[in-house]
This record gives C-alpha cells, sequence and structure tokens, in this order.
C-alpha cells in the first residue's frame, strides 16, 4: 500500500465493512488510519489489485504492536481529531468508544516477535476468489521478513462464521475468547510463522 492507494482502500474498507465503527468515523477518518499505518516504519500495509489494477483488498497491520496507535496518534493527534470531528459532532456519544479504540494497545498481547493483523477486507465483488487468502499469506511473509514469529488478529465471535472459518483455513487457531466493553464477544487468533 502507498499513499496513491489511500482512496481506493478506504472505497473498499467501506464497502467491506459497510456497519463496522471505523467506517462511521467516516472516510477522512479511514484515509488518515490507512495512511498513518503504510507510512509508519513498524506497519505492513498491502493492497491486493484487481484485473483493472484497481484496489480490491487490503491488509493492514503491524510489526510491533505494542503502542502502535499511542505512536501514530502521538505524532498525528491534531490531524486525527480533526479528521473525526465531523462523526464526533454528529453524535458525540462516540467519543468514549473512538478514545477505547485507539487506547487498544495498552490491552494488545505483545511481544518482541509478535505482529498484529488489524484489518483486512476484499470489495465485495472480489470476494471468495483466493485474494483474502494471499493478502493473509503475504502477510505473514512480510512479517516474518521483519523478524515477527508469531501473529495475532481478533475478530467477531459471533454472527461471523465466514470470516472465522476464512481465518482457520489460512491456519490462525483461536487462543482466547474476550467480550469488549461495548459486549462484542471477540475470538483472538494466532499463528506461528
Ligand atoms: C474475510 C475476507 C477478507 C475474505 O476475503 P476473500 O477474498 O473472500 O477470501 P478468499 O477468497 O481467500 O476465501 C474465501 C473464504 O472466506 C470465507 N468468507 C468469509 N466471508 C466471505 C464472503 N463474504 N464471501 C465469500 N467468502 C467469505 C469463506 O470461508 C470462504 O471460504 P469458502 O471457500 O469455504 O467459501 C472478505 O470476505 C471480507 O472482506 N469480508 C468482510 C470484511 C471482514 O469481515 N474482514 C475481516 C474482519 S476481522
Amino acid at each position: 500500500m502507498a499513499p496513491d492507494d489511500i482512496t481506493q482502500v478506504v472505497e473498499t474498507h467501506r464497502q467491506s465493512f459497510p456497519n463496522f465503527f471505523l467506517s462511521g468515523l467516516g472516510p477522512a477518518f479511514l484515509g488518515r488510519y490507512y495512511r498513518a499505518v503504510c507510512t509508519d516504519p513498524s506497519g505492513i500495509a498491502l493492497v491486493g489489485l484487481d484485473e483493472n489494477g484497481r484496489v480490491a483488498g487490503f491488509a493492514a497491520g503491524t510489526a510491533n504492536p505494542r503502542g502502535f496507535y499511542a505512536r501514530l496518534l502521538k505524532k498525528q493527534w491534531l490531524a486525527f481529531a480533526a479528521a473525526s470531528l465531523p462523526a464526533v459532532i454528529r453524535n458525540p456519544k462516540i467519543i468514549g468508544r473512538l478514545l477505547g479504540v485507539l487506547n487498544h494497545p495498552g490491552e494488545n498481547p505483545a511481544g518482541p516477535e509478535v505482529a498484529g493483523l488489524y484489518s483486512i477486507g476484499t470489495a465485495p465483488q472480489s470476494q471468495g476468489r483466493g485474494l483474502g487468502g494471499k493478502l493473509v499469506a503475504e502477510f505473514l511473509q512480510e512479517a516474518r521478513g521483519r523478524g515477527c514469529r508469531r501473529v495475532f488478529l481478533t475478530t467477531d465471535r459471533d454472527g461471523n462464521d465466514g470470516v472465522n472459518r476464512f481465518y482457520q483455513r489460512n491456519g490462525f487457531t483461536i487462543k482466547r475468547q474476550f467480550t469488549t466493553p461495548q459486549g462484542r464477544r471477540m475470538n483472538e487468533y494466532w499463528i506461528d510463522i
């Protein structure tokens, strides 16, 4: 993923995660988020292209999860604040949740050789054609190239059978289950690489 891809990545994110919290923060916030991941030295950010060379999928995370968002925020807090402003004005109640999301690496299971896969999506018209699997494989290879030996991710436990099957087919195993402050039951997956 390069800064020039961001507009298409944001479009793909909004298509693949239509009802998720981050999507609700709007394109400016998402653009800021993916730009920060792809320009951070520890960021791992990949795109998959369709036959016309357009972004059809993406995978984003970090080879250094502990304090990842705190590091991004420290550098760009004003830009993130400005990007989330329209959504906060629309619904001030989201501030607590937003701070929770940005703080979440405090809870990150991290270690010296751990990478985190934070976001992966493929455009609806490209799903089920192997692109997601390729993005996972590339992400793991990139993480290994950066010296990581294990990768984790989290996903919803309920009403999410396809995605859970997708991760299991790609070699991930559930190691922990937890419930978020919003009451979402989550699976935490790991894979050795
Ligand atoms: C999960 C996701 C990235 C998989 O990408 P993909 O390009 O469809 O992946 P692949 O083609 O390599 O694998 C397809 C497998 O994923 C699973 N899957 C999950 N959601 C699917 C969907 N909407 N369409 C097709 N397959 C889906 C199925 O198990 C399928 O396996 P099958 O062969 O048994 O049908 C993609 O479906 C997606 O973007 N979903 C919405 C966003 C999301 O939930 N991301 C993960 C959040 S943690």
